[in-house]
């Protein structure tokens, strides 16, 4: 089973991105996967959404998209809400453009099953040495910086209930599978482990680190004796673990965008290519870090 993945891609509102989204799928048609993956962030607007994954489909494999917090922010104009955005209408989109929403079905490949959500966050990776309040987390601002989730997703859950909901809904999904699956990849956004949060000694970056996923999706994961690999996204800065015999790693691209001679070798490092054989992981050439480090932003993004 040969995977390709990337995340956060983050694609900017002008257009410009065209050249990036095109040497990405040269770069996932050059690896000749069976299955690309692509967890999460490309747009909270649905007609980039949209085109971006018109545009990223790759011919000859199946390709698996799994919505991101950015990509279930509530739209300001036409009012598609947080929840009606992750449960019908990025479905939608992506059967439309040859990608298969994940969140909404498993995926199996004889004996290899692909589950997918975009997880969630509970705060149980905050740093407690930082001592700031609960409260500050369920109102996702401390000191002026605020976690953007407050204000772009709307549906009427706490936190802890997503993250409830949306582990319920995993287990479920577990549990559906075919007898003859033997290894899992869990694709999520957020992440199922606390040791792919990169923390930076500074705040609001360590504050930030309480958004990033929940411990309590990781234990279902490692109940589940036939997870293998657990593809993440939304920290964007990259890292791979092993978490018993669970390899799980993060790929964003993120928010940087190189000098059109280096988009070449930028794309490289982004997508990575996976090789699953039974239950051996191989992952040659892993670029961990921020991609984004010392490049220019192109323009501000959420
Ligand atoms: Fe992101
Ligand atoms: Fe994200």
């Amino acid at each position: 089973m040969r995977i390709a993945a990337v995340s956060d891609i983050h694609v900017l509102h002008d257009g410009s991105d065209e050249p990036l989204l095109a040497k990405i799928k040269e770069r996932v048609e050059e690896l000749n996967p069976d299955v690309f993956v692509i967890a999460g962030d490309i747009s909270d607007q649905l007609d980039i959404l949209s085109d971006s994954l018109a545009r990223l489909n790759v011919k000859n494999c199946v390709n698996l998209f799994v919505a991101g917090n950015h990509d279930i922010w509530f739209e300001e104009g036409d009012g598609t809400s947080s929840l009606e955005k992750y449960s019908r209408v990025i479905g939608e989109i992506c059967r439309k453009n040859g990608f298969r929403h994940l969140p909404d079905a498993p995926f199996e490949l004889e004996s290899y099953a692909f589950v997918g959500s975009t997880g969630w966050y509970d705060y149980s990776f905050k740093r407690e040495d930082l001592g700031i309040p609960l409260d500050n987390y369920e109102r996702k601002e401390y000191r002026g910086a605020v976690w953007y989730d407050l204000l772009r997703i709307d549906w009427p859950m706490t936190d802890l209930e997503a993250t409830d909901l949306f582990n319920q809904r995993l287990e479920y999904d577990f549990s559906t599978l075919s007898d003859n699956v033997e290894h899992i990849i869990y694709v999520s956004h957020h992440l199922p482990f606390q040791n792919l949060t990169v923390y930076k000694n500074k705040l609001p970056w360590d504050f930030y680190g309480a958004f990033m996923g929940a411990t309590s999706t990781g234990q279902i994961i490692r109940r589940d004796r036939r997870v293998r690999l657990a593809i993440s996204g939304h920290s964007h800065v990259r890292q791979m673990i092993n978490t018993d015999g669970i390899v799980s790693l993060t790929a964003p691209l993120g928010y940087g965008r190189p000098n059109p001679e280096h988009l070449e070798k930028f794309v490289k490092d982004a997508v990575v290519a996976i090789e699953l054989e039974d239950s051996t992981v191989k992952i040659d050439d892993f670029v961990s870090g921020d991609l984004s480090t010392g490049l220019p932003y192109a323009s501000f993004r959420n």
